[in-house]
């Protein structure tokens, strides 16, 4: 039965697609008048977000409903979506499970086939393939180069330390971290050195101390990484400056933190308030 009516139902497609002439006058919707290229509206001069398609008559050219704008909608005042986009309607319509005829008087709104960001050939990151295509339509309209899919997900980029490992003050034989936040596409790889005077400039750690620690995980943010030299418990050698590290594929970046000693723990508070009043 299901094979029947399939091929019954296909019949008047092939029709259509065998017969040239009827295809316009057989798919436009109801209420088109006689198709008069010369009576259409030109597309506006600064071009179309969404490029443009044929109206729901078959007749115009008109600009296609971008991404977020209005689309669907009943006979000859029907708004399609551009290339990319798919006109979706709220739940709360499927919900109702309206019979076809009511559905296509329902507006949609018109969202992006694809949901991740993308890097164009212009060096830039676009939330989706549909912001890129809108991009690269203004620009061909400006008489640039048109804007491609460079690769999937954001533009790489050489890291940058976006929270950088402060100083600390505390009293020998106490718990001390310094952290160090860095960015980066790829997400960069993280690590501590301790600055050294003398010839021995620095020195990779955590290297051979029992009471310091390394730590490193991605976060808080995508493309993120978070670091942290642990020191328990603090003595006098691991006093000085800690450089944070981060590199990948673009580049690299540095940030330099300090671990201080101080006699006693009043001291710790006497130095964050000369930090306030500074
Ligand atoms: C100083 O040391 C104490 C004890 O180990 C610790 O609880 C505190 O968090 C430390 N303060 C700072 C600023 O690191």
């Amino acid at each position: 039965m299901k094979s029947l009516s399939l091929c019954v139902s296909l019949v008047p497609v092939l029709v259509l697609v065998l017969v040239p002439g009827l295809w316009v006058r057989v798919s436009a919707a109801p209420g088109c008048g006689p198709c008069d290229p010369d009576q259409c509206a030109g597309l506006p001069a600064a071009g179309c977000a969404a490029g443009s398609v044929r109206d729901s008559c078959g007749c115009c050219s008109v600009c296609a409903a971008a991404e977020g704008e209005p689309c669907g909608g009943r006979r000859a005042a029907a708004r399609r979506c551009g290339a990319g986009l798919e006109c979706v309607r709220t739940d709360e319509d499927k919900k109702m499970k309206l019979g076809d005829e009511d559905k296509k008087k329902k507006l949609g709104v018109c969202v992006c086939k694809s949901n991740y960001e993308v890097c164009g050939s212009d060096a830039l990151t676009y939330s989706n393939g549909c912001a890129l295509r809108s991009a690269s339509l203004a620009a061909e309209n400006q008489g640039k180069e048109p804007i491609s899919i460079q690769n999937k997900g954001r533009c790489p980029t050489a890291p940058v330390i976006v929270s950088p490992p402060g100083e600390v003050y505390n009293v020998s034989g106490s718990q001390v971290y310094l952290s160090c936040e860095a960015v980066g596409v790829p997400t960069p790889v993280l690590t501590w050195k301790k600055v050294l005077g003398g010839k021995k400039r620095e020195e990779l750690l955590p290297g051979d101390k029992d009471n310091l620690a390394i730590q490193t995980r991605g976060g808080p943010e995508k493309h993120e990484v978070t670091g942290w030299v642990l020191i328990s418990p603090l003595t006098e050698e691991d006093e000085g400056s800690y450089e944070c590290h981060a590199a990948n594929a673009k580049g690299e970046a540095s940030a330099v933190g300090a671990i201080r000693i101080v006699h006693s723990i009043h001291d710790i508070v006497k130095t964050v308030t000369t930090e306030d009043e500074l």
